[in-house]
């Protein structure tokens, strides 16, 4: 048998259920936060990653699914989106049409990193990103929106991780800082970070290795580096935030994974998912738009993860698959003529019905109406045939009542508040 592709996964019914509810949730929180849907495409050119991420990051390095397409052109699956979003912007013209635009996406992305709880090589983000905005304000908006988002799904055990990277005024001073104590203490860091310190220091201070978590502690800080901007727009966010009763951690090694970060960047990180603490993380990209070839414009957003997110709540609660309002219980070939026509009737006015196509007894029917959740069940043999009258039966209240065949399908949708087409 062929199975899925490892780190790949698929959403079943029964799953797929509080996938459809986040999304709702997070459809109409964005929306009051003015947010517009934006679909973007799941392959790019590798060449849109490579820049916006980062030549020397993991996801570029090493995890990105690329490959020549049939005339050897090389493209990507796309490891995130903000990438494809800044393209679409710019490609677009967006930003002629509104001085300020504010867009969210949900759907996969692609990552090959080895598979564990949390962490997939399929999985699933929910962005938000927005673009002419340079104010503080809208630092702290993001962040209470997503605050809020888990709030109105019931997501405890959370916290919220700030830390400001500074711009690329003050961003070098620091990076030298850092190169230089990292010269320093070479023999404390693991391989990976060997290889970091020239290319990318600053991933050495989010390193997972014990003896380099160590090493990091005397590390110089970003925020003692911070020209005075970067230093009143980190404070402005932080009094905005303390206004609106969010409670945060300023967690200085907190750099990201993806290079084209500044200023503000935040994490949303829990206990509840062992190794993989992130559900969201973002923060602001005031240089990417112009790098990909736009204007000079400011941006910000950020990406649940949806999977994380889905793990977290699906810890705390249940949620039940809806069952039909009805099933039809008929037994021999004319009650099961008569019971098809009804179900397409009912089908078709919105009335949810299953309906049992081959001959069964009467108690595996009513078992398989019991398994699948039924509200009410329609039964109709030879008998209630021939007396022109059909048992309606509540499931939950065991009541049955008798209706009239003549006339039975605008009975039975009146029963569910529901009108038939004539
Ligand atoms: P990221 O931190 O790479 O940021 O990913 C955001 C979230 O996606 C993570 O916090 C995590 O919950 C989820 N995630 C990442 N990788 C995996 C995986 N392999 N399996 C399951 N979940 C995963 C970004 O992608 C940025 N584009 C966020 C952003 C938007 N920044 C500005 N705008």
């Amino acid at each position: 048998m062929i199975q899925l592709i490892r780190g790949f996964k698929d959403i079943l019914p029964g799953e797929v259920e509080l996938w459809q509810k986040i999304e709702a949730v997070v459809a109409a929180l964005f929306q009051d936060f003015g947010f517009h849907e934006i679909r973007i495409p799941i392959m790019e050119k590798t060449a849109l990653f490579a820049r916006s991420i980062g030549e020397h990051t993991d996801i570029v390095e090493k995890e990105m699914y690329t490959f020549p397409d049939r005339k050897g052109d090389l493209i990507t699956l796309r490891p995130e989106a903000t990438a494809s979003v800044v393209r679409a912007y710019i490609q677009h013209k967006l930003y002629a049409k509104e001085a300020i635009q504010k867009f969210y996406t949900i759907g996969p992305m692609f990552r090959r990193e080895r598979p564990q709880k949390g962490r997939y090589r399929q999985f699933y983000q929910i962005n938000a990103e927005v673009f002419g905005v340079a104010a503080p304000q809208i630092d702290a908006q993001l962040i209470i929106m997503l605050s809020t988002l888990l709030d109105r799904l019931e997501v405890k055990n959370t916290t919220v991780h700030i830390n400001s990277l500074g711009c690329f005024e003050c961003r070098p001073g620091f990076k030298a800082a850092l190169k230089e104590f990292l010269g320093e203490c070479q023999d404390q860091l693991c391989l990976d970070c060997l290889r970091r310190m020239e290319k990318n220091p600053l991933r050495v201070l989010d390193c997972k290795v014990p003896d380099c978590k160590k090493a990091m502690e005397k590390a110089p800080v970003l925020l003692d580096y911070l020209c005075s901007p970067c230093q009143e727009h980190f404070k402005q966010v932080q009094k905005l935030l303390n206004i609106f009763k969010i409670s945060y951690i300023i967690n200085q090694y907190l750099v990201r994974g993806l290079d084209y970060y500044n200023r503000t960047t935040f994490e949303i990180q829990t206990s509840a998912l062992g190794a993989q603490s992130a559900v969201a993380g973002g923060g602001r990209y005031d240089g990417l738009v112009k790098t990909l070839g736009g204007s000079d414009q400011p941006a910000i957003g950020f990406a649940i993860g949806f999977d994380r997110l889905v793990e977290i709540i699906r810890q705390n609660s249940e949620i039940q698959k809806a069952g039909p309002d009805l099933f039809i219980a008929a037994l021999g070939e004319t009650a099961k003529t008569k019971a098809f026509d009804w179900l397409i009737n009912f089908n078709l006015a919105g009335l949810k019905t299953e309906m049992e196509f081959s001959q069964k007894s009467l108690k595996t029917q009513m078992k398989r109406a019991n398994r699948i959740g039924a509200k009410q069940v329609l039964i109709i043999g030879e008998n209630e045939l021939a007396r022109e009258r059909v048992i309606l039966r509540d499931m939950s209240t065991k009541e049955q009542i008798m209706i009239p065949i003549s006339n039975l399908v605008e009975q039975v949708l009146a029963q569910f508040g529901l009108k038939g087409e004539n």
